[in-house]
């Protein structure tokens, strides 16, 4: 199942505009109407880039659909790269505590975390 995410986080991670950090990530989010991907995209003004993670979520609530249900991310390090804290923050407004976040590199998975793990005591707000 985690097959095709893989293959499409892989390839949308060779559009990423990284010219800054040189540092290619994409991203594949399923939700019930399909697969989303992004990639990140960096801006000279640096704190106006985009993660792949932001991108892909962008892409499933433009196609109409705000409920994850799995997520998966690639990217080519000798570490491990879970999503940054803000990307943990976006991914909780549209995943639940049990949504399987998986990281990817090269070599095939390299950790799968739920969104509880990645992100224990997530703020929510809620409206009156
Ligand atoms: N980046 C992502 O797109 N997703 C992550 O999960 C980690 C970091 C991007 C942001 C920036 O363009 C580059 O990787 C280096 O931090």
């Amino acid at each position: 199942m985690t097959d095709d995410l893989y293959h499409m986080a892989r390839a949308v991670r060779e559009n990423a505009h990284a010219p800054y950090s040189k540092f290619k990530v994409g991203a594949a989010i399923r939700s019930r109407n399909g697969i989303h991907v992004g990639c990140n995209v960096e801006n000279a003004a640096l704190p106006d880039g985009i993660c792949a993670e932001g991108g892909a979520i962008t892409s499933m609530v433009a196609a109409g659909d705000k409920e994850i249900l799995e997520v998966l991310v690639y990217a080519e390090s000798d570490s491990l790269v879970a999503p940054c804290g803000g990307c943990r923050q976006k991914l909780s407004e549209f995943a639940g505590p049990d949504v399987k976040v998986t990281m990817a590199g090269p070599d095939g998975i390299t950790a799968t975390m739920k969104m509880d793990e990645l992100l224990p005591a997530a703020f929510l707000f809620k409206p009156a």
